[in-house]
């Protein structure tokens, strides 16, 4: 059975909802342990009332991003993770910490990657008027939001949308996406050439 390690700041939905496929299509898996960088992350409590080990490791206590991902590491691999997901995750990881998960750590960001990496997302999305947005699973590399593209899910912008109804509306699609691109991986249907993801069987890597 692989182990799954997920990585959160916050809210915690998408380890949820990984959870909870994890749970419900009895994958070949399980959620060792979810890790936050913030102690008062709500994630936790829903992790904990899953019965899954959470720890924390506080992002104000290492100033030093070297020293803030050391520590990371050492908490993820004393649950030994086949996989390392980043959920919400909200520091950006050396090139050491990514190279050690090389090939086992994936992330997802809610925009049509390479389009509207980093923060802020949907409100720039909004104001450059695109009629579309979406969420895209990606393997990490140490360039932020820039690995192979596993997945993506699309959502139509519409005339009126906020930053909140864009989010909610691209965030349902998430729950959907990232689970699914999970089990891709749990499943070894992920072969990356020349940059590309290529699903094995020929699933569309494209949720509509
Ligand atoms: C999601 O929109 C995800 O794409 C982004 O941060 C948000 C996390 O939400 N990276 P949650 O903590 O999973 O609810």
């Amino acid at each position: 059975m692989k182990r799954i390690v997920i990585l959160i700041s916050g809210r915690g939905s998408n380890m949820q909802a990984i959870q909870q496929a994890c749970t419900q299509e009895t994958w070949d898996a399980r959620v060792a342990a979810v890790i936050s960088s913030r102690g008062d992350a709500p994630g936790l409590d829903i992790a904990r009332a899953q019965g899954i080990a959470t720890a924390v490791v506080e992002q104000r206590e290492y100033p030093e991003r070297e020293s803030f991902d050391a520590a990371l590491m050492q908490a993820v691999d004393a649950h030994a993770p086949d996989l390392l997901l980043l959920a919400g995750f909200m520091r950006i990881l050396t090139t050491a910490f990514v190279h050690h998960y090389d090939g086992r750590l994936l992330n997802i960001h809610p925009s049509l990657l390479p389009a509207f990496a980093g923060l802020h997302t949907h409100s720039r999305v909004i104001a450059a008027g695109c009629k579309l947005s979406g969420a895209t699973v990606h393997f990490v590399t140490p360039e932020v939001d820039h690995g192979p593209i596993i997945a993506q899910a699309v959502v139509p912008v519409l005339p009126g949308d906020t930053e909140a109804t864009l989010a909610a509306r691209v965030l349902a699609r998430e729950h959907v996406l990232y689970p699914r691109a999970v089990r891709w991986w749990l499943q070894g249907l992920l072969r990356v050439e020349h940059r590309v993801v290529v699903h094995q069987h020929g699933e569309s890597q494209l949720l509509k």
